[in-house]
């Protein structure tokens, strides 16, 4: 009997061990880059949800507050960057894509997640979406709560985020947003909440789809170009041209738009009133700018709603946002500037991204 015992071991001991590496070997390859945000926040009492310091948890102490991570995927993670998301800059971005589109092309990841403070949260995924080259999905997840919050809601968004980022589902459908369940694409989704759990939504079109019990299942896509057929590249890009966004208001004038002109501003983006109007008093200023080669986008401050091209009509010095946030239009912006400085041909990418 026990030599029966002792054969069966033998043989089943190492099987099961095959078995378990090879399971290993076939979850997906994630990388999850940390760039801090209160994700990573600690606050001095569990009860803290306002005062706390952002990004100050490393990321391998995030990854081991979740630790299911470890059997849906291969979870590797990397700190780019520890800030607070309102102090996020163009450098970081810049080397962020360049990350993210290296770890594609030496096929190191299957999918990349994106640890980010909420505040610039819908910024940074737009400008990915617009720069990183691959079909690989890249979703970006932070918290409302810090870490150390009685309820914090990080590690079950890194989990669905993770999830997500491993779903074959989420193949090129461009950068998505993982937040409270739900999946919202990177062009549309705007913070628009302060404080609440369910601060990320997508006041004109609406969420992708949602992640219940761990299952990602999406129900429509953008069709708005993104990632894999974007036509910009930042590879060689040290900076990006200087663009500017101005908030439009009742008794406005040209003060902003001479100070920007004269700081050497190659784009402004005027968050207007309403359909993206603009005062009288700040017009004549801005159609002297455009006049100087200055490229000007009528975007509006209302928060929903497309500016219409109709009112930009091809004799216009003005372009428009459509349904791009002012500084989402400010992104794209930006982005068309390093290609062309054509206004007919930066509209295009306006009504194309
Ligand atoms: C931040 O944006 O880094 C702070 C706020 C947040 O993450 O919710």
């Amino acid at each position: 009997m026990k030599l029966l015992i002792l054969l069966s071991l033998f043989f089943l001991v190492p099987g099961l061990f095959v078995t378990r590496k090879a399971a290993a070997a076939s979850r997906p390859r994630i990388f999850v880059l940390a760039t801090g945000g209160t994700i990573a926040g600690r606050a001095d009492t569990p009860s803290a949800l306002t005062a706390y310091q952002a990004g100050t948890l490393r990321i391998e102490s995030l990854l081991a507050t979740v630790p299911p991570l470890r059997d849906i995927a291969n979870v590797t993670g990397e700190t780019i960057c520890d800030i607070d998301s309102k102090d996020m800059t163009e450098e970081i971005w810049l080397r962020l894509a360049r990350r993210v589109n290296e770890l594609f092309a030496e096929e190191s990841a299957d999918g990349v997640v994106i640890t980010h403070g909420t505040d610039t949260l819908e910024e940074t995924a737009y400008f990915l979406n617009l720069t990183v080259k691959s079909d690989r999905p890249v979703v970006l997840t932070g918290a409302m709560r810090p870490a150390t919050s009685l309820s914090a809601d990080g590690p079950l968004n890194l989990l669905d985020a993770v999830r997500t980022a491993a779903s074959p589902d989420a193949a090129g459908k461009g950068v998505l947003i993982v937040m409270n369940g739900e999946i919202n694409a990177a062009r549309d989704v705007a913070k628009t909440n302060t404080l609440a759990l369910d601060a990320f939504q997508s006041p004109d079109m609406g969420l992708l789809g949602y992640v219940n019990d761990g299952i990602p299942t999406f129900y429509r896509q953008t069709r708005r170009y993104h990632t894999a057929q974007s036509e910009f590249d930042v590879t060689r890009l040290a900076s990006l041209p200087p663009v500017k966004i101005l908030y439009g208001h009742a008794a406005d004038d040209a003060l902003f738009v001479e100070a920007a002109v004269r700081a050497g501003v190659r784009g402004l983006v005027y968050a207007g009133l309403g359909n993206g109007s603009i005062p009288q008093s700040v017009e004549t200023a801005l159609t002297e700018a455009a006049a100087r080669g200055v490229i000007v986008v009528r975007a509006s401050r209302t928060g929903s709603g497309a500016v219409v091209p109709e009112r930009s009509p091809a004799g216009s010095p003005f372009l428009s946002a459509g349904t791009l946030s002012p500084q989402k239009a400010r992104i794209l912006l930006q982005l068309a500037l390093t290609r062309t400085a054509n206004r007919s041909e930066i509209q295009r990418m306006f009504l194309e991204y």
